[in-house]
């Protein structure tokens, strides 16, 4: 089986992350995003991925070449001159996604976050004999996704509507798809969205059916989506009793540590932190709902809550940094500095507090 990642797109929503690394290679939960999602699809039997990029080809190239190795997997990149939007790659990759063995594909948005339960997808597409399969979920501000409209009893779909106006329901496109191949006869190679042009066309014709997905899911292209992301993501680790979550008097809940971090005394840390390869936390440090990224250093007393520290940052002494904070990469928090939703850009240095929510250049 063979399956299609979506990840062009600019990721200015997770600015100034995005600005090191495409929104793909972000880490989540200690990893980069899209490894949870090639891993799911290694897990299930897909042999070949191809990620449809139109941004930053080298860093993605480079990145592909490393975990081919590494999880033996076919990755193959399909490049855009010009960004297609959701559905031209799919016409792009076609000859590629078009095989012998006339088997349906999967194609997902490179950011969503979930248990991936793409087996019972594929089971759920046999049942139904349609031309896709979406995955559903329910949101409570269905406005910023694809609200889908089905038959509640089978699962068909009747309408999609990307991005309503106004209400018109609260279970929303999942940004995961299964296709069969003749799907790819509805697209024409050019700047073309899945959700505005193909699923209603596909919905009209009665050939399209939703799967509500079961247990958490989450779209982590903003930085709050992103932390609330992890809080649900370490939720359902704990559910399967991860081995991979940290315990001890220090820990307050569900925290993830890379086993190469190293946490100095007198730390309390948690709930929904992860702290990845390499960091530095030293002592008497505190850290609630907050992502600290490879590499980065928290230097004595300081407290980070709400917040995304970027690679190889630093955070000074007495520090203070909350409200959504989102340190680029190599940023450094002087000692004693506070900041209250600072977003700070790439390598700078903060002297002096950030009192109000603002972007610093
Ligand atoms: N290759 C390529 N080229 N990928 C693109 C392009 C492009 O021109 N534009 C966007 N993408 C990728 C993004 O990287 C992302 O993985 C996916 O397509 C969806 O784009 P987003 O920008 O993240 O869209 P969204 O979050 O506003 O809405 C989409 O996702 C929601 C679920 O998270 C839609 O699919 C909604 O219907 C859906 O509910
Ligand atoms: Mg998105």
């Amino acid at each position: 089986m063979k399956a299609l990642i979506l990840v062009g797109g600019f990721g200015t929503r997770l600015r100034p992350l995005t600005l090191s690394v495409p929104k793909p290679l972000v880490d989540f939960a200690n990893k980069p995003m899209i490894l949870h999602q090639i891993e799911a699809l290694k897990a299930i039997g897909v042999t070949e991925v191809v990620l449809a990029i139109n941004y930053q080809p080298k860093i993605m190239q480079n990145f592909l070449k490393e975990f081919e190795k590494k999880l033996d997997i076919k990755i193959t990149c399909s490049q855009e001159t010009e960004p297609l939007g959701t559905a031209g790659p799919l016409a792009l990759a076609r000859d590629i996604l078009r095989d012998d063995s006339g088997e349906p594909f999967f194609v997902l948005n490179s950011d969503v976050i979930c248990d991936y339960p793409l087996k019972e997808m594929i089971e759920f597409h046999k049942s139904h004999g349609g031309e896709a399969s979406i995955m559903v979920t329910k949101v409570d501000e269905p406005s910023k996704y694809g609200v889908v409209v089905m038959e509640e009893a089978t699962g068909r779909v009747e309408k999609f509507i990307e991005k309503p106006k106004v209400f018109v329901g609260n279970k929303i496109n999942a940004g995961i798809y299964l296709l069969n191949p003749s799907v790819l006869d509805r697209i024409q190679l050019r700047p073309t969205s899945i959700e505005k042009e193909v699923f209603p066309s596909i919905a009209a014709e009665k050939k399209l059916h939703a799967m509500v997905l079961p247990g958490f899911w989450m779209d982590i292209g903003q930085p709050r989506d992103y932390i609330t992301g992890l809080r649900l993501y370490l939720d359902s680790l704990r559910k399967i009793s991860s081995p991979d979550l940290a315990g001890g008097h220090h820990i307050l809940g569900n925290v993830l540590i890379d086993e190469s971090a190293v946490i100095g005394d007198g730390c309390l840390i948690g709930p929904d932190v992860a702290i990845g390869p390499g960091c530095i936390i030293e002592s008497g440090v505190r850290l609630s709902r907050c992502s600290i990224m490879r590499g980065v250093r928290v230097k004595n007393h300081a407290c980070i809550s709400s917040s995304i520290v970027g690679w190889h940052s630093t955070v000074g002494r007495w520090a203070r940094v909350e409200n959504m904070s989102i340190l680029g990469e190599d940023v450094h928090v002087g000692d004693e500095v506070y900041s209250n939703g600072g977003v700070v850009l790439p390598h700078k240095e903060i002297k002096s507090s950030i009192l109000e929510p603002q972007i610093v250049m």
